[in-house]
């Protein structure tokens, strides 16, 4: 910076963070497609745990998520796609450096969150597209990360919906008025345009799966979603 110019104020205070979803990884292959991952230059690697209750699908479970923590030394984020968070999220705890869980299902979510934390992990909270923002912002302050879910959970490969930048500048600015400190992440269509858009919005990680798996360079995919 020269001297007197003035840094140009940005919606993101935090470092760029691109966390590759394996669910877009070729299953036959998964332990040598996380470490490409982690040689490409991924900071986490997003594990999409899908119960077919909560989301029409399944996807794994924790005795995947223990075999890739046993391979890479990049940080897991866990993401639970079920209908009861607060009843599975201990069997993913010892594999993962932070958890997310779902504010739609019934369960007592701020407990979860306590004790997730309790637990020596970071707590994650996230909103599908349908659920308004008003239902997070209690629990803002009781958060690691807020997962402003771009797509409708439970499949790769959809179009991201823009309109949810909304929620994701009205995180950004709740944080910064409320001095708060958690991540903004999100989940779903995220490309080098839509991760232009999120991190301008104020989202700080960049979760992908087929825009980084099926990319033909990882490496360059990744440093593109960063915006570098
Ligand atoms: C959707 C999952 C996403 C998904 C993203 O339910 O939470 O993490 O794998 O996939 P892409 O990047 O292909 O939209
Ligand atoms: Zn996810």
């Amino acid at each position: 910076m020269t001297p007197g110019s003035k840094e140009r104020k940005s919606m993101n205070t935090k470092p760029i963070i691109v966390a590759p979803s394996v669910l877009a990884s070729d299953f036959s292959q998964l332990g040598a497609e996380c470490t490409r991952m982690e040689k490409a230059g991924a900071d986490w690697l997003h594990m999409d745990i899908m119960d077919g209750h909560f989301v029409d699908n399944i996807s794994f479970g924790s005795g995947v998520v223990q075999a890739i923590a046993k391979r890479v030394t990049v940080p897991l984020d866990t993401h639970l796609m079920v209908e009861r968070p607060d009843h599975f999220y201990p069997r993913f705890l010892p594999y993962s450096s932070n958890i997310t869980i779902h504010i739609e299902p019934s369960y007592d979510v701020e407990k979860t969150l306590s004790d997730i934390r309790s637990a020596g992990a970071t707590a994650g909270l996230a909103l599908s597209p349908k659920t308004p923002f008003e239902r997070v912002e209690p629990l803002l302050g009781k958060i690691d990360l807020l997962l402003v879910m771009t797509v409708n959970p439970g499949f790769g490969g959809q179009a991201f919906i823009r309109e949810m930048m909304t929620k994701v500048k009205r995180a950004a600015e709740l944080r910064e008025k409320l001095g708060l400190d958690f991540h903004i992440e999100v989940d779903g269509g995220i490309h080098p345009d839509t991760a232009l858009i999120s991190r301008e919005s104020g989202a700080n990680v960049m979760v992908a799966g087929t825009g980084v798996f099926n990319a033909p360079d990882a490496s360059e995919a990744i440093k593109a979603l960063r915006g570098n």
